[in-house]
């Protein structure tokens, strides 16, 4: 893993030339997007340099982690319209390649079918990740097996607890989500890991440096062959 300490200002501009560089390789890229307020920093900087010019999703193709069981897309907490709020609205991106998980067709068929959409494509170049207070990737909650695929699943008390910040009382947030397994993030080609903020330094430390568990799944990370862990001084203090 390469981890690398840095202010939130410059992980976003660092993490944006992680992506200027994929896209100059390859314009036809396929990128793995996630959700939450980590990658705020990141998606505004993307957005600018999309802006300036300096870099184009026109070809991209995108799959974003997880989304929440039981949310209409238009709903403003559901993870489709925070990607279409904070980051593809204001990107050259096509629509027709943008990738979220469904939350209301929920069956085998439509998370195989997931997993099939990103192997037609050649597999995620490059996939973003935050990362829970439990050590949770997309919804991947600590015991989820490393060998998962797009799955359903029941969210811990920790996890709605944390999340129940975006609505207006505990009992809206939704139990049940829709994620990209451990192995479906570990298949692609590059991770980056933004950790930022005192909140995240304690689960930051048993990523790094802990041993590799389902306990903590982002210490999977760990057997990866290209894995950036971005985290701010916060965050890192336990390092
Ligand atoms: C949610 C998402 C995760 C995200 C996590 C952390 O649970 N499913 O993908 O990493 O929140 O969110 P934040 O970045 O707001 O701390």
């Amino acid at each position: 893993m390469k981890v690398i300490i840095d202010s939130s200002k410059n992980i976003a501009s660092r993490a944006a030339d992680l992506y200027e560089e994929v896209l100059n390789r390859k314009p036809d890229a396929v990128l793995g997007f996630a959700t939450g307020s980590t990658p705020l920093e990141l998606y505004a900087e993307l957005i600018a340099r999309v802006q300036n010019k300096r870099i184009s999703f026109q070809n991209v193709t995108t799959f974003n982690l997880d989304e929440y069981v039981g949310l209409e897309p238009t709903h403003n907490q559901s993870y489709r319209y925070f990607m279409d709020h904070n980051l593809f609205q204001s990107i050259d991106l096509d629509p027709a390649k943008v990738h979220i998980p469904s939350g209301l067709k929920i069956g085998q068929e439509e998370l195989d079918a997931y997993e099939a959409a990103i192997a037609a494509c050649g597999g995620i170049d490059m996939q973003l990740l935050g990362i829970g207070r439990n050590g949770h990737i997309g919804f991947n909650e600590p015991g989820t097996p490393f060998g998962a695929l797009t799955h359903k699943v029941r969210l811990t008390e920790s996890t709605i607890e944390a999340n129940s910040r975006f609505f207006a009382t505990k009992d809206e947030v939704p139990k049940e989500a829709v994620t990209m397994g451990i192995r479906t993030v570990m298949n692609a080609r590059r991770l980056i890991l933004i950790a930022l903020g005192d909140s995240k330094a304690e689960i930051v430390a048993k990523t790094v440096n802990g041993p590799v568990t389902e306990e903590v799944p982002a210490s999977v990370l760990q057997l990866h062959p290209d894995a950036y862990i971005f985290a701010d001084e916060e965050a890192a203090k336990y390092l």
